[in-house]
């Protein structure tokens, strides 16, 4: 595949545990030549955490992409006309994104640039990590996987004893996952043994 001829846009939601191993998967895609647009929700961009603070992660985003990062509805938007996207990633994708993708609201930087984009019949890869996966949130993924233009990473169970119904996604399998959705097609399994 030719990742130097293709953007990216990378969307970080606030699953604050996750953004350690994301920020690792994020330094792997840009290595592959591809050009790599941050974007982070209001909620990752603005908290601080036990998992660390905002304006490192921002820097190290930053500087990662080379790019300046999309952190509000305003400057998610022209990813629509523009046709800025080959594909969109959405890692980590929380509980509460995902809600508002599968409903049709665009009230974040993430679920606008999700929106714009998604108007331009191109790839979504969803990289879910929610405590409530399968709970409040299975009916909204099970909802996307029978959407038009979504395809998620493959996910499991992280937790089955202490958290029953946590889901999180294999962030590994993001390029191979993202190969799959440039032809149209699901990277599988999606569920493991
Ligand atoms: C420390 C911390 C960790 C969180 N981890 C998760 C998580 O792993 N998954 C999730 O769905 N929500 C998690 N949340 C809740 C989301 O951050 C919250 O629902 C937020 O509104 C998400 O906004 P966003 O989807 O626009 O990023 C966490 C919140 C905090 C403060």
């Amino acid at each position: 595949m030719d990742w130097e001829n293709k953007t990216i846009g990378f969307a970080m939601c606030g699953s604050f545990c996750t953004f350690k191993k994301a920020l690792g998967v994020l330094n792997s895609l840009t290595q592959t030549g591809a050009n790599v647009i941050p974007i982070m929700s209001e909620m990752s961009y603005e908290t601080d955490t036990r998992f660390g603070a905002a304006k490192d992660f921002i820097e190290r985003v930053t500087a990662m992409t080379g790019n300046e990062i999309i952190h509000t509805v305003k400057d998610a938007e022209p990813i629509g006309p523009k046709g800025l996207l080959d594909l969109l990633v959405v890692l980590p994708c929380t509980g509460n994104s995902l809600a508002k993708i599968a409903g049709g609201i665009a009230d974040t930087s993430v679920t606008m640039a999700v929106k714009a984009h998604l108007r331009n019949q191109r790839p979504v890869l969803l990289a879910v990590s929610t405590n409530d996966g399968l709970g409040n949130a299975a009916k909204n993924i099970g909802a996307l996987l029978n959407s038009k233009n979504i395809y998620f990473l493959p996910f499991a169970q992280d937790d089955c004893q202490n958290k029953p119904c946590s889901l999180v996604a294999d962030f590994d399998k993001l390029q191979d996952a993202a190969l799959a959705a440039f032809e149209g097609k699901q990277l599988q399994p999606l569920l493991g043994l």
